[in-house]
């Protein structure tokens, strides 16, 4: 029996993260440890394939006493760690809290494994792992002419956001290659898929476009994003924590780069589809150019070479078909729109950042 530690697994990914392991692994007990910030939400953990796996606990990621007990109490030989703040927006316009959880929390959570693993042995240390979820954005931007990045891109993050996250990738190899702590790390593309929080460009397209609201793009709308499919991510995280070499950087991503406009006209098409009567279609009439996000990243793209020749990974879901997919969930699941948008404080997140900009 594997006991994995999943960090903000009331999260998007980290929810989906342990729905797919509690769906493809029978030897593995989740200790869920997650702060339920406005991003985490018990909704997302409903009808787990196997409850009896899954321990769920509230608390910060930043409280050193609870994280030790964690290690010890439940003998974790695995760290999958995703709490985060993690909207881009957000850390523009309050960044302080990005570095607390982001590099403060991760800084504690090496700590916690480093006595677990290395000063006090709870476990043999060729059975452990600290596998680091992150971001392709500590690469920066691409001009159109850049080569895609890879795992040798010199780091160079432009938000706050990113620059938290790039500061506990460097934790997390630091550990490694210091204290030989069995570290991995993933950067990955831009995620979307079901439970993902509606302040993210796609959910909050469709919610605002079955709901009639102007569809927000930022500026012209050509900035280049990839997508992945979250499930997908899920399996290429567990590839790598369970057949990934420690000490490795792995890059995933969904190999498609649309820029921005072409992401939200798919919704809207696809959505004229699945609602032809609806009062909004056609939906495109809905799509309004706002204000740009400053130092907003022109161009991502992403080189899974690595991932795929050594683990054999790659994404099984087209966008095509995994954007369907994502627009069914959300209209299937009105109760959990209604919950989420009633838990958080979406509609003071939405007037905060959207009513400054003008059209
Ligand atoms: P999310 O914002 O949906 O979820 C974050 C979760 O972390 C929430 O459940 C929240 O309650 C929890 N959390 C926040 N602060 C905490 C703290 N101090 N202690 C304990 N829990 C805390 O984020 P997400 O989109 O699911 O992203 C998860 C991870 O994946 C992040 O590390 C993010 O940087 C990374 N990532 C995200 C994407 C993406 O497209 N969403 C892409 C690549 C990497
Ligand atoms: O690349 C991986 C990253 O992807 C993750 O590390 C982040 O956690 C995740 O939030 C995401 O960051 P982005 O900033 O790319 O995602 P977001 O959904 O906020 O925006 C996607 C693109 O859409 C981006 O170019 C900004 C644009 N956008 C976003 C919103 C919310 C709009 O045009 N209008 C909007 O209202």
């Amino acid at each position: 029996m594997r006991h994995v530690l999943v960090t903000g697994g009331a999260g998007f990914i980290g929810s989906n993260f342990v729905h797919y392991l509690l769906r493809t692994e029978q030897e593995v007990q989740v200790v869920n440890l997650d702060a339920l910030t406005y991003a985490g939400s018990l909704e997302n953990l409903k009808n787990l394939p196997d409850e009896s796996r899954h321990i769920f606990i509230k608390g910060d990621i930043t409280n050193r006493a609870l994280v030790d007990q964690i290690f010890s109490e439940y003998k974790i030989d695995t760290v999958v760690h995703f709490a985060a703040e993690s909207h881009v927006d957000r850390s523009i316009l309050d960044p302080g809290v990005f570095v607390n959880t982001n590099v403060v929390g991760t800084f504690t959570l090496l700590e916690a494994a480093r006595r677990a693993w290395l000063v006090d042995k709870l476990i043999p240390i060729d059975r452990v792992r600290f596998h680091h979820v992150s971001t392709d954005e500590v690469f920066g931007t691409l001009t159109r002419e850049d080569p895609p990045f890879d795992e040798e891109t010199a780091y160079a993050p432009r938000s706050p956001y990113a620059a938290s996250k790039a500061s506990s990738d460097h934790f997390v190899r630091a550990y490694g290659t210091t204290y030989g702590l069995p570290v991995s790390i993933s950067n990955c593309s831009n995620n979307y898929g079901p439970r993902q929080f509606p302040e993210k460009l796609i959910p909050l397209m469709i919610l605002n476009a079955t709901t009639g609201k102007p569809l927000p793009v930022y500026g012209d709308g050509m900035q280049i994003r990839d997508w992945l499919y979250v499930d997908d991510h899920c399996e290429g995280i567990w590839k790598v924590v369970t057949e990934g070499r420690a000490g490795e950087t792995y890059c995933i991503g969904g190999d498609n780069q649309p820029p921005n406009i072409e992401i939200v006209k798919l919704i809207c098409d696809i959505l004229d589809e699945l609602q032809p009567d609806s009062l909004y279609t056609p939906h495109q009439q809905l799509i309004t150019h706002v204000q740009d996000r400053p130092g907003h990243d022109r161009r991502y793209d992403i080189d899974i070479e690595k991932i795929h020749k050594e683990l054999g990974w790659q994404p099984r879901w087209s966008l095509q078909k995994g954007m369907l997919d994502t627009i069914r969930w959300y209209l299937n699941n009105p109760d959990w729109v209604k919950a989420i948008l009633e838990q958080s404080d979406y509609g003071a997140w939405v007037k905060k950042n959207y009513e400054g900009r003008k059209g």
